[in-house]
């Protein structure tokens, strides 16, 4: 074959964005109706028609104290389950009915977050030329990042990708991809939406089986919307941390530990409790793998900033402990777990958008590291990883 036309070549070097994307706002929402952890076994007991089962109440009431969670948030209430009775019996087939109500709900908070991401950027939403939506909410297509592009009023051209099923590592995920994207299309600008509403998932205690409650002591309803660009217009657009790389990897022979599948009565999924003990044994090697060739002047883990996804207090006990880190490097995802619970791929947005707060806080809780990294786990067992640098106000400071 011949050489490429000079056009074509002069073209494919204008596609090219100049120096890492950046992430330039962040915004976040969750829904109205707030549940807090030490009433929730009541609630839950009363609203699924359980008390009689007991012992798995006071099971739960043993996970909610030990979950590191105060409060969460949720579409679903009392209301809509006794309008749904089924939601509450996984035998009974209810997937239709979720999705029905996960298909304007999904986006509508979606847009609430990234709304907020798209005012604090301060350009017009037209603007957006790229659209990565993550969410285990969904099951239908059109999907949810076509009726959010709608709610916003996004340009018809905008280059749409919907992520589905990633879980927890979905945020992070969506954000490698957003940077890919970003570095690879001159002048895009990327808005990443995860948005996770957990009724699509909900259902009453099964006799005797823990498994069919932990989740629920757990999860939280919750959006984090992200814009992404490279070669942040000066003057008009501020970048709040650059993008140096990020990683994927896949623990082996972990695939049943986080499983998660549609079924008739609802999307269901499992945690093994083995999932704490394979972050623990795995973190640090994976995190090597990842900084190693950056050659970053880090003494230890604690000289770095840390946005973890707060998956459950066990997962950040065992990263603490499989790092060294001092009490106070896991703060903001401690914060995030204890007022939204895990919020699956959205959580670690929100814990960005805290370790921001704090790099650029005056007060006792600020942080002054200079680079950082985001991490999340999920279904695989699969660990994302994004290396960060803070590059907004820290010499405010
Ligand atoms: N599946 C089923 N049951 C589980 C479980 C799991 N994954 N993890 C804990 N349990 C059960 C324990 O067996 C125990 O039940 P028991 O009283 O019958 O023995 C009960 O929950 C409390 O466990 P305990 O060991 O006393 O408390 P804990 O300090 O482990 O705290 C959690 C409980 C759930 C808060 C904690 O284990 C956690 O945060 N786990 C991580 C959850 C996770 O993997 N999230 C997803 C990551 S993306």
């Amino acid at each position: 074959m011949g050489s490429a036309p000079v056009n074509v070549c002069v073209s494919r070097r204008g596609q090219q964005a100049e120096g890492p994307a950046a992430v330039l706002a962040i915004g976040t929402a969750n829904p109205p109706h707030c549940v807090h952890q030490d009433e929730f076994p009541d609630y839950y007991f009363r609203m699924s028609r359980s008390e009689h089962l007991t012992d798995l109440k006071v099971k739960l009431k043993r996970i909610c104290e030990k979950s590191g969670i105060e409060k969460r948030f949720f579409h679903i209430n009392e209301e809509i389950l006794a309008a749904h009775p089924d939601f509450n019996d996984r035998e009974k087939p209810s997937l239709q009915a979720r999705i029905e109500m996960t298909v304007t709900e999904v986006p509508k908070l979606a847009a609430r977050a990234a709304a907020k991401a798209i005012a604090e950027w301060g350009r017009p939403a037209t603007d957006i030329t790229h659209v990565v939506f993550s969410t285990y909410s969904g099951a239908r297509s059109p999907s949810a990042d076509l009726r959010l592009a709608s709610l916003l009023g996004l340009r018809p051209s905008v280059c749409r990708t919907t992520l589905s099923l990633h879980g927890c590592s979905g945020g992070v995920r969506a954000l490698h991809l957003a940077k890919d994207i970003a570095e690879n299309n001159h002048g895009a600008r990327v808005l990443v939406v995860c948005a996770e509403v957990s009724l699509i998932s909900y259902s009453g205690p099964t006799d005797g089986c823990v498994d069919s409650v932990l989740g629920l002591a757990l999860f939280g309803d919750g959006a984090g919307a992200v814009i992404l660009g490279a070669g942040p217009v000066s003057g008009s657009e501020r970048p709040l941390f650059e993008t140096v790389c990020a990683a994927q990897t896949t623990v082996p022979m972990t695939e049943a530990a986080i499983t998660t599948q549609f079924a008739p009565g609802g999307m269901e999924y499992r945690i093994g409790k083995q999932v704490p003990g394979i972050v623990e044994q795995t973190i640090r090697q994976c995190l090597l793998d990842v900084t190693g060739p950056l050659g970053i002047d880090v003494v230890t883990w604690n000289d770095l900033f840390w946005a973890v996804h707060c998956g459950g207090r066990a997962i950040l006990d065992s990263v603490e402990a499989a790092l060294g880190l001092g009490s106070q490097k896991l703060a903001a995802s401690r914060h995030v777990l204890r007022e939204y619970g895990n919020m699956s791929s959205a959580a670690v947005v929100f814990v960005l958008e805290e370790v921001h707060r704090r790099l650029t806080s005056k007060n006792a809780d600020g942080e002054t590291a200079e680079w950082g990294v985001m991490v999340a786990f999920g279904p695989g067992v699969t660990v994302e990883i994004m290396v960060l640098r803070a590059t907004t106000n820290l010499e405010e400071k």
